[in-house]
């Protein structure tokens, strides 16, 4: 019942998943889980403990001790943060300890969520999912335009380098890797402003939902 209510939205970094997914929340009247933030704050309390983001026990430590407050900081969209977030992500541990709150959360009232493995891992049983994909330098250029709107100066070329960095890691670690879901709709924004991912988006989703 509860798998007609999940929309389940996965995809590489900056493919456009989040905006996507917050409008179709609002949309649909749904609750909206960004489960990257577990990630990130996890990669966060790691680095503020002044462990080694490869350190797997620490990882899975610093993932079951979160709470709501960690969720809340305004530091969890930074490049160390990036990286480390990417490295917990690969530890099972870490996924295991992530993983009830996740379902919990989408179990009450449905909920749309955007991850990496939404659509396989977490609902697989969802009716509704979206791999939102779009080329390298869509996603790159995507990305700088964001930092650079939130006063980060980067070069293009290396937010280019490290999200290839971080998409190549997702998509090759053996936990749960960066794939799309057998019965995934690919939606691949790369010529597509975000009005037009959402109307495609809509469509599909509207009649599954
Ligand atoms: O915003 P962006 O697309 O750059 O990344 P994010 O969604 O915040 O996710 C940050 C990192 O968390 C990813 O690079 C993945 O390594 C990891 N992640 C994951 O493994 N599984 C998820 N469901 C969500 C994020």
């Amino acid at each position: 019942m509860t798998a007609n209510r999940i929309v389940a939205i996965d995809g590489p970094a900056a493919a456009g998943q989040g905006t996507l997914a917050r409008r179709l929340a609002a949309c649909l009247g749904l609750p909206y889980l960004d489960t990257g933030l577990l990630y990130r704050a996890t990669a966060r309390r790691l680095l503020l403990a002044g462990a080694d983001a490869s350190d797997a026990a620490a990882a899975a430590e610093a993932a079951r001790a979160l709470s709501p407050p960690d969720l809340e900081r305004t530091d969890l969209r930074t490049p160390d943060v990036d990286r480390a977030a990417a490295a917990v992500a690969s530890v099972p541990p870490v996924r295991a300890a992530l993983l009830d709150f996740q379902r919990s959360f989408g179990q009450a009232n449905g909920a749309v969520l955007d991850g990496r493995d939404i659509g396989t891992i977490i609902f697989p049983q969802a009716r509704a999912k979206l791999f939102v994909t779009a080329s390298v330098e869509a996603r790159a250029y995507r990305r700088w335009l964001e930092l650079t709107g939130r006063g980060v100066h980067a070069a293009l070329e290396t937010v280019r380098e490290d999200m290839q960095a971080r998409d190549a890691a997702d998509a090759s670690r053996a936990a749960a890797p960066l794939r799309p879901a057998e019965d995934a709709f690919v939606l691949d924004t790369t010529v597509m402003d975000a009005d037009a991912a959402f109307a495609a988006a809509l469509r599909y989703v509207a009649a599954r939902v």
